[in-house]
Order: structure tokens, then C-alpha cells, then sequence
């Protein structure tokens, strides 16, 4: 908070702190390139999966033609490694001349002309985390250079700099963001430097600055990565759940159902907890070859519909139990309907039978609700505060469930 004050004084903060651009009023959709295609910059030997222009193109086209953009999924994000190694004469960052041709405002054009967003990525240190020129010393011309491109939001890495920095870097950019007059989503990497330091986040700060924000590690594309991050959420170290709501998400990182990494279950799992922590959708995967089964599931209009409730609450874990875990999260009208999840996070054996009290859910409305089983939308009934839901729970696997209070 002295940070803000300081920057108060400078008058580069409007007296009342809180974001509002306006943006990420549920959590944000769309397809992000890192986990699956990382900085692969050889365009030679592999010009199908290189960091381009073609390939965000491409993701784009599918995002559309497939049906996802409808169910939301807008955002189409460049991650590292897009940049030539050297600013231009002006000092202003530039696409890497042979891999994206025509430049990032094209790019942003293309998407805005099928009715998508772009997003781009830099770092707020001297380089970025891939080794390319960074923004710290060019915050300002760099806000200016993304808002004259069109871009429409932008993720900023925390690599090659002092964490201590990180207190007024952060906001430094949000307010030259702010700045340009243009609306951009803005994702902060800053808490994910941090969360293991002493006193850790200060995550109301944070929110004060960044419409999302890391939390934790890198996604990558196995079980191991997955479990790791549900457990670094369930724990809540510093309480950064009660924070979220509409124009402020955390961040678990990218989905990566459809990579080689989950079963079935298991991307299952990811798309149930994602929507219950009301966490940003971003893909990683390669939406020109899917499975069909992991599109099913990108696109589940129930799961999405928890994900995207307008109340913004991020769900908790309420109770575990050896490797049972259960999470809840309160929904419209007024927190009164719940989407809860019934994880098994070990593997081997069959599914085993559960006897779920309502009770255990908080869910005490004495008109009942109605149920659904959401990843088959199946319609169960109504039950009560004192009904006991018996379900069955693969492995590695879990139940969701939604209880709709609309009397
Ligand atoms: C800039 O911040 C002000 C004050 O919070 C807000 O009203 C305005 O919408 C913001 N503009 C942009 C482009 O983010
Ligand atoms: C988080 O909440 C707990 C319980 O309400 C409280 O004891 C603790 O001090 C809080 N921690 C932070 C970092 O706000
Ligand atoms: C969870 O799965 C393990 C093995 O995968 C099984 O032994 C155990 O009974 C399951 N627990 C519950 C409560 O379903
Ligand atoms: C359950 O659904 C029925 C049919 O839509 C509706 O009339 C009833 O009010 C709902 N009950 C609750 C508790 O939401």
C-alpha cells in the first residue's frame, strides 16, 4: 500500500484504487499458445507448430468454425517468443520479421474481423522469461505500442528482474494501460513470483491493479502438474479466494485437455474444478487435431455456465478426506444454487460408491433444489436438505453436480 501511496503522490493513481476497465467480468475465455507450443521458433523444420502468425491464425479459424468462440472462448493470446531479439530504431518492440510477416496489428485486425480478440504477451523485466527484450525501462512506449496495434489484452511475465520491483511495476503498467484510453485485459504474472516469499501476496493490492493474475508454477501437460495446482488452490495461502469477482479472477493457468498428458477422467477433472474456481478458460492445445471427447468437453455449455456465473464467486474446497476431496461454489440467485465437485485424486481400482449428504454441501434451502449430473446434463430430480445423493467416482476422476435454487 505505500507503493500506491507514493504513486499516488507522483499522481499516476486516481484517488479511489480499483480496477475498472470494465474487462473480465467473468472469468475470460480463449486459447493461449505456451503450454503446447512453448518457444518453438523454428519455422523450418516445423512451420505447422512454430510460433507465427499462421499459427494463431489457424486457432482462430477453429475457435470460430468449430464452435467455440460462440460459447465464449474470444481471446486468441500470442505468448513468448514473438518478438525480434531487438527493438526497433524508435525504441519500439517488433514481430520477428520472418515468422509474423504483416505484424501484430494485422493479427489484431484478422481476430477483430471475425469477431475475436488478441492478446500479447511481454515482461515486466529486462528480457523475458525466452530471453527477448523486455519492458522494464519502456513501460510507457510499450502500453502505447500494444494499444496502437489493437490489442486487447496483454499477460505480463515476471522473469529477469527484482521481485521487489514487481510492487510498482505492476501497477506502473496497468496505469500507462490505463493510459492509452484502450480497454485491455490485464494478467499479472506478479503474484506467482512471490507466493512462496514471506509475507506473500498482498492479493488485495494485486486486484486493486491486475484483472487476473498467477498464483502459482507453470501448468504442464500431466496429472502430477494438475493435482499439484488443485491442492495449491484448495490451501488458499493468503486467502486470495475471497478476493475474486467480477473484473478479478485468479489464475490456476491454462486448459490442457486435448494435449497427451490426461485421461479422459482426468480432463474431466481439470474442466470441473476450473469452473468451480472460476478461473480463466484459456486453452492450450492444438484445436486443429482434438479428440472428439476432449471438444465435448471444451464445450459443455453447463460446465461453462458455472464457470461463467455472473457472480464471480470462486469455489472452495470444503472437505477432504484422505484422497476425497469435495469443493463447492455458490452460484445465482444469490449463492443460493451450488455447483459441487467429488474428487478422487487417486488412481488404480474402479469407481467406488459415494453417499453424499446434502447437508455436507451447505445446500439448506427448505424448498430443495433441482439436480443435474453436468457433464451429462442429466436431469435428477429434486432433492432436499436431507436427501443423501449416492454417486459413483472413478479414479483419478470426480462427480459434478449442480443444485439450481429457483423456486
Ligand atoms: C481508466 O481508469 C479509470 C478510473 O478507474 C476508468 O474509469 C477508465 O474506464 C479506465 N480506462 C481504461 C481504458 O481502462
Ligand atoms: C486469511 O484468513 C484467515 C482466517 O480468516 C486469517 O486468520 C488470516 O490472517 C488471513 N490471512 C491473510 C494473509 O489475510
Ligand atoms: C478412491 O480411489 C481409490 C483407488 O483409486 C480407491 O481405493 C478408493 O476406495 C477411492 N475412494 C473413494 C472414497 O471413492
Ligand atoms: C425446479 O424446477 C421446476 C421446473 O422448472 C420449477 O417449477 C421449480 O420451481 C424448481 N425448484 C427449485 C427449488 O428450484
Amino acid at each position: 500500500m505505500i507503493i500506491a501511496w507514493f504513486l499516488r503522490i507522483l499522481g499516476l493513481l486516481p484517488l479511489v484504487l480499483a480496477l475498472n476497465n470494465g474487462l473480465a467480468r467473468t472469468p475470460p475465455m480463449g486459447w493461449l499458445s505456451w503450454q503446447r507450443f512453448r518457444c518453438n521458433t523454428d519455422c523450418k523444420e516445423d512451420p505447422y507448430n512454430c510460433i507465427s502468425e499462421d499459427l494463431y491464425r489457424q486457432m482462430a479459424d477453429h475457435l470460430v468454425n468449430d464452435g467455440y468462440a460462440k460459447l465464449g472462448y474470444k481471446y486468441v493470446n500470442i505468448d513468448d517468443c514473438w518478438m525480434s531479439m531487438e527493438r526497433g530504431p524508435d525504441g519500439r518492440l517488433q514481430a520477428d520479421p520472418d515468422r509474423f510477416p504483416h505484424g501484430i496489428k494485422y493479427l489484431a485486425d484478422y481476430m477483430h474481423s471475425k469477431g475475436l480478440k488478441l492478446g500479447i504477451y511481454e515482461d515486466f523485466g529486462t528480457k523475458t522469461c525466452g530471453g527477448y527484450p523486455g519492458s522494464k525501462f519502456y513501460l510507457e512506449l510499450d502500453a502505447e505500442t500494444f494499444a496502437d496495434w489493437g490489442v486487447d489484452m496483454l499477460k505480463l511475465d515476471g522473469c529477469y528482474t527484482d521481485t521487489d520491483d514487481m510492487a510498482y511495476g505492476y501497477p506502473a503498467m496497468g496505469f500507462f494501460l490505463n493510459k492509452t484510453g484502450r480497454p485491455i485485459l490485464y494478467s499479472c504474472s506478479w503474484p506467482a513470483y512471490i507466493f512462496d516469499s514471506t509475507p506473500g501476496p498482498d492479493y488485495q493490492e494485486i486486484a486493486n491493479f491486475c484483472n487476473i493474475w498467477r498464483n502459482y508454477d507453470d501448468i504442464d501437460d500431466s496429472w502430477d502438474s494438475v493435482k499439484n495446482i488443485i491442492e495449491f488452490y484448495a490451501n488458499d495461502k493468503g486467502n486470495f479466494t475471497e478476493v475474486a469477482g467480477p473484473g478479478n479472477f485468479n489464475d490456476p493457468d491454462m486448459i490442457i485437455v486435448g494435449n497427451y498428458g490426461l485421461s479422459y477422467d482426468q480432463e474431466k477433472v481439470q474442466m470441473a474444478l476450473w469452473a468451480i474456481m472460476a478461473a480463466p478458460l484459456f486453452m492450450s492445445n492444438d484445436l486443429r487435431n482434438i479428440r472428439p471427447e476432449s471438444m465435448d468437453l471444451l464445450q459443455n455449455p453447463r460446465i461453462i455456465m458455472i464457470n461463467q456465473d455472473y457472480l464471480g464467486i470462486q469455489g472452495r474446497r470444503i472437505l477432504k478426506m484422505g484422497n476425497i476431496e469435495i469443493w463447492t461454489k455458490p452460484m445465482v440467485p444469490e449463492g443460493k444454487s451450488k455447483a459441487y465437485a467429488v474428487l478422487n485424486l487417486s488412481s488404480g481400482g474402479g469407481p467406488t460408491k459415494i453417499d453424499l449428504p446434502f447437508e455436507t454441501l451447505g445446500l439448506t434451502e427448505k424448498e430443495g433444489y433441482n439436480v443435474t449430473e453436468v457433464f451429462s446434463g442429466k436431469y435428477l430430480g429434486v432433492f432436499s436438505a436431507n436427501s443423501v445423493q449416492t454417486i459413483w467416482v472413478n479414479p483419478s476422476g470426480v462427480y459434478l453436480g449442480f443444485a439450481s435454487f429457483d423456486p
